[in-house]
């Protein structure tokens, strides 16, 4: 069959889908530039510079059951979920990635021609997942500040709203939402998707809530403050009721036994990674300091594990350019609301030294 005729079969709403641009790895990296891959600061998709805990590490190496599938019901998981959030399993599911379950909770509630309300900029899977459902994705601008504009979310909510989604702190911005705009919110009544990625270093949450409201969930991941990007596991506080559907709804086995051994050790050695999470919190506000110095930049302030900027003299494309060929990996962005912008993950101090040490250099060209 022609590729035309492949291009026929497949649904109509997805044969000119924009996919997700997702960040350049450390290996393909180093073979474009002068740098060797150990030598590559990535501060592009705020990873945590330090790593996972070293029991991950130690106890992954001798597990003998990787032949086995792992627990379909996350009995296990979700216990420990509930020892780690101080609330119920009985409310909460596990995903590979806190992604799995923003595609896993639009599939719940959208479908074809239904409306999600996004405020944007935003995380961009957000936009991905609703058009995998093929849903519509109602834009809410957010402030000059990229503050959530609570009035507007209400004005924006129609017959056809099924589910209203928040960053919090937002990505690519680092900005909170303050819990009394969430529960405006949430005070509609239209289902409310709280997305807390980052919320070991915001220390801001609306977690304990989720019992008191048939309507707020709340998305969290061991992906930032775990180190466990690459492991996949990210979890979500619920209803119960829409914990039981997306149980049902779920793929059988979509937490693998490494990701279920990473997080018990983790959670065995909160004390080692909380200190790296003050790290790195300390280093979040050094870096804003030393941005803050550089005349062409305008960072925001962050709650999160990154620092957003507006490049004011120069192009932001270029800058990231600059900064690929010296081997640091940073993100940028020029599209509607979020025009000339970087956005740089806090790294090791090292990592912020070398960082300013380039931008001091291309400022200077
Ligand atoms: C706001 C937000 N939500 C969810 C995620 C996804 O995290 P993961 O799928 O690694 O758990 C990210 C990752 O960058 C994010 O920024």
């Amino acid at each position: 069959m022609s590729e035309e005729g492949i291009a026929k079969l497949i649904r109509s709403d997805l044969v000119a889908f924009g996919g997700y641009s997702a960040s350049k790895s450390p290996e393909t990296l180093a073979e474009t530039v002068k740098v060797p891959v150990e030598g590559i600061i990535k501060l592009d998709a705020n990873e945590n510079p330090y790593g996972c805990s070293p029991r991950v590490k130690q106890v992954l190496g001798t597990y003998p059951y990787f032949n086995i599938y792992p627990d379909a019901n996350q009995t296990e998981l979700r216990k420990l979920l509930q020892g780690y959030t101080g609330v119920g399993a009985e409310h909460i599911v596990a995903s590979s990635g806190s992604d799995q379950l923003i595609d896993l909770v639009l599939r719940l509630f959208v479908a074809s021609g239904d409306e999600v309300i996004n405020c944007v900029p935003t995380f961009d899977m957000f936009r991905f997942s609703t058009a995998m459902c093929n849903g519509k994705l109602v834009e809410v601008p957010r402030d000059e500040n990229y503050l959530v504009n609570v009035s507007a979310v209400k004005k924006a909510i129609s017959k056809k709203t099924k589910i209203i989604v928040l960053a919090n702190p937002n990505n690519p911005t680092g900005t909170p939402i303050p819990k009394q705009d969430i529960l405006e919110i949430v005070d509609t009544g239209v289902p409310v998707m709280a997305d807390e990625a980052y919320v070991e270093f915001s220390g801001e949450t609306v977690t304990q809530l989720v019992t008191r409201y048939k309507n707020l969930m709340v998305l969290r991941t061991f992906s930032k403050w775990a180190g466990l990007a690459g492991l996949r596991i990210g979890y979500g506080i619920f209803p119960v009721k829409i914990a039981e559907y997306l149980l049902k709804i779920k793929l059988p086995y979509n937490v693998n036994v490494a990701a279920v051994g990473a997080v018990r050790e983790s959670l065995k050695d909160l004390d080692y990674l909380m200190d790296r999470v003050k790290a790195i919190v300390a280093e979040r506000e050094r870096l804003f300091g030393e941005l803050s110095k550089l005349k062409w930049l305008k960072p925001f302030p962050s709650r999160a594990n990154f620092i957003f900027c507006h490049v004011l003299n120069g192009k932001a494309s270029q800058i990231q350019q600059e900064l690929e060929r010296r081997g640091i990996l940073v993100r940028y962005f020029d599209q509607p609301l979020l025009r000339n912008s970087l956005r740089i993950s806090v790294g090791k101090p090292e990592h912020t030294d070398a960082l300013m040490k380039a931008l001091k250099e291309i400022g200077e060209k």
